[in-house]
């Protein structure tokens, strides 16, 4: 179980994580930056060191923000890993399963992490439970858009949501996660208009900051 933490207020709790992060980043370093509001802190804080980086980020707003602080930042087409990927996360679980994606970015997000050798989460306290629970985020090829919904059962498209950079529809699935997350993970992978969707395995191989 999670053990409990002394009360510092949500912003406070998610800019110490991501400063800790940016404390893992070294000289020459290639870096792939999540998305959200934790990541919001971790880039000025990276953009402090003044260090020698390689950036790739996971949506246009992460990509918007490194620039304006001076970060450099690249597309996803000349490296092919990364030594280290930092992140968000909307759920975390004690055997390290993950929700991702409330923000929309969880496709780019999961090729980043998976693409690094050391995957770092950093969150505040609110984001640890002890059982994932929906939503879990998906993103789905407008093709067939219906089929696909129709076939997952209780998923909806997100209200509002933009499509993903990569033009894939940004939806909800809101049934029951079983014991094993991995067997919804399996299912939602089976399908074949779907793009992405937000369970992190622990395979993954996340590293916690709170
Ligand atoms: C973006 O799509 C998400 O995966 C975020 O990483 C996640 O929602 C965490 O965001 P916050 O740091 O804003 O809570």
């Amino acid at each position: 179980r999670w053990s409990k933490f002394p009360p510092v207020s949500a912003e406070e709790a998610k800019r110490a994580a991501a400063r800790a992060a940016a404390e893992l980043v070294e000289d020459g370093m290639t870096v792939g930056l999540g998305t959200g509001s934790t990541v919001a802190h971790l880039l000025p804080a990276l953009a402090e060191r003044g260090l020698e980086l390689r950036c790739v980020a996971t949506s246009p707003a992460t990509e918007r923000q490194a620039r304006e602080l001076g970060l450099p930042v690249e597309p996803f087409e000349q490296l092919d890993r990364f030594d280290i990927a930092i992140d968000g996360a909307d759920q975390i679980a004690p055997d390290g399963w993950l929700v991702k994606g409330g923000g929309g970015a969880h496709t780019r997000e999961k090729i980043v992490a998976a693409a690094a050798d050391r995957f770092v989460v950093i969150a505040d306290e609110s984001k640890l439970v002890e059982r994932l629970g929906a939503p879990v985020p998906l993103e789905l090829l407008a093709y067939g858009l219906r089929a696909t919904l129709r076939a997952l059962g209780s998923a909806q498209v997100r209200e509002g949501a933009p499509p993903s950079p990569d033009g894939g529809v940004i939806a909800d699935y809101r049934g029951p996660i079983p014991d094993d997350p991995a067997e919804l993970a399996a299912r939602l992978e089976a399908d074949p208009g779907g793009a992405g969707h937000g369970l992190f395995p622990p395979a993954l191989g996340s590293e916690v900051l709170i």
